[in-house]
């Protein structure tokens, strides 16, 4: 297939404010709109439920930012637009890649390892208010991605560890049931500004420093009128530079209106007449769109249509993919042949391959070799062939951080070890050897 897929999706917890516009929604529907892609945007209301237990507030956001996509120019005629609880395949998929995801690298992610830090900090159980929800977090948003096998992902900075261990999630599922997934990339927009919000820091819901994007007219210059500046007066030239208000204007002006506005500091304008001039910028792009906008939210029905035909679309994709997928773990009809039980072993990779072995000290050894042979790991003496091959199960399973934790029983690591390891995860221990296909003979099964 030679279109390119593209997915992201917005947890509906909030209100759509200028930084989400500019920051993502805007290039969204700019994105969406060019030959060549097939694009997906998704309300994550299951993800929604991870960070707030209020109801009505995950219903009214998710009304609101379908109304914003809708009258930002989404046509949804073209690209697939969606809430992301209309479609029970992706529960489902989550539990396939729940199954073959390594705990320790969801106990790696940013967001779980940030509330241990904070637990930490006040000196509380290091799970202390954590959801097993919010551990689960980044296989939920896998599932979203993998369902739709995209290809890129638009999403901030922020997401993208969460498109790494997608990655890995796909890798791990095809190397044990065959080549079902393909293997996403996150797309972080580099030119995109990252908005300032009222008192200059980053435009964000938890600074509390956000313009609504369709706050009415009058309540939009308020705050505009609020933007923090420093004590220039009138006719003094101002800096452009570290400007609140100057980066939002050039978020929202082509590039002659800016340079007029530059020079506009340069001599001295007022910050009463620069806040007049940046709420009319907006209003002018903004303006139109609110009508449509406020059109929505006041026929819920309207939007709701638009969304259950979404879901149409996208599970007509999603189910006969889920029923390939059950069909390839083991959940099938029990009358129906058990085909080629692994197909991604069939095609004869060459692995690099741990080799378990004993010294003259009576002590037992195992390395790591690459395809070619190459040395790539040597451990230290082990007591007994248990202990080794313990060590060689934790380091299959856990890859670069079980490099870490056994680092002391290891006498050599080259650096491509990681990466060896990370080819040879296998999420089960039944799941194939740990060995080189090429080479069966010379290597032990770890004791799981
Ligand atoms: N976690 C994303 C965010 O907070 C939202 C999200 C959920 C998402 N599922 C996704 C983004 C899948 C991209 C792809 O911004």
């Amino acid at each position: 297939m030679s279109t390119l897929r593209v997915l992201t999706g917005i947890t509906t917890t909030g209100t759509p404010h200028l930084g989400n516009y500019v920051g993502a929604i805007r290039p969204a529907i700019r994105a969406s709109q060019a030959a060549g892609t097939d694009s997906f945007y998704f309300l994550a209301d299951y993800h929604a439920l991870i960070k707030t237990d209020d109801p009505a507030r995950i219903q009214r956001s998710t009304l609101e930012i379908a109304a914003t996509w809708l009258a930002g120019g989404l046509d949804p005629e073209r690209v697939t637009f969606y809430r992301q609880s209309d479609i029970p395949e992706i529960p489902e998929l989550t539990w396939f890649l729940t199954c073959v995801t390594g705990k320790g690298i969801l106990n790696r992610a940013h967001a779980y390892k940030a509330a241990m830090d904070r637990n930490a900090a006040a000196g509380a159980e290091p799970d202390n208010d954590v959801t097993a929800g919010l551990f689960m977090y980044p296989v939920l948003m896998g599932a979203d991605i993998l369902m739709f096998n995209a290809h890129k992902v638009p999403v901030g900075r922020d997401q993208v560890q969460h498109i790494e261990m997608a990655r890995d999630m796909a890798q791990r599922f095809n190397h044990a049931y065959g080549e079902h997934f393909v293997l996403p990339e996150a797309a972080v927009e580099e030119d995109v500004a990252l908005l300032p919000g009222l008192d200059g820091r980053k435009m964000s819901k938890s600074y509390d420093n956000t313009i609504p994007l369709f706050a009415p007219r009058e309540q939009m210059r308020k705050l505009i009128a609020g933007i923090v500046t420093d004590s220039r007066g009138p006719g003094e030239p101002k800096d452009t530079e570290g400007s609140a208000l100057f980066q939002i204007y050039q978020a929202f002006a082509e590039p002659q209106e800016t340079a007029d506005f530059r020079r506009a500091f340069e001599s001295g304008i007022s910050w009463a007449d620069a806040k007049q001039a940046l709420f009319e910028r907006i209003d002018r792009e903004v303006g139109p769109m609110r009508a449509t906008y406020q059109r929505y939210v006041d026929d819920p029905a309207s939007v709701e249509r638009v969304l259950l035909a979404g879901a149409q679309k996208a599970r007509h994709l999603a189910r006969p993919f889920i029923a390939t997928l059950r069909h390839a773990v083991g959940l099938r009809p029990l009358e129906s042949p058990a085909r080629a039980a692994k197909p991604a072993k069939a095609a004869k990779v060459a692995q690099p391959a741990f080799k378990q072995y004993r010294e003259a000290d009576g002590l037992f050894y195992f390395k790591l070799v690459d395809a070619g042979g190459a040395l790539l790991l040597q451990s230290q003496g082990f007591a007994s062939p248990k202990d080794a091959g313990q060590a060689i199960a934790q380091l299959t399973r856990d890859g670069a951080a079980g490099l870490t934790a056994l680092a002391a029983q290891l006498a050599t690591t080259a650096p491509g070890a990681a990466a060896a390891l990370a080819q040879l995860a296998a999420p089960k221990a039944d799941n194939g050897s740990v060995a080189g296909e090429e080479d069966p003979g010379a290597a032990v099964e770890p004791q799981a």
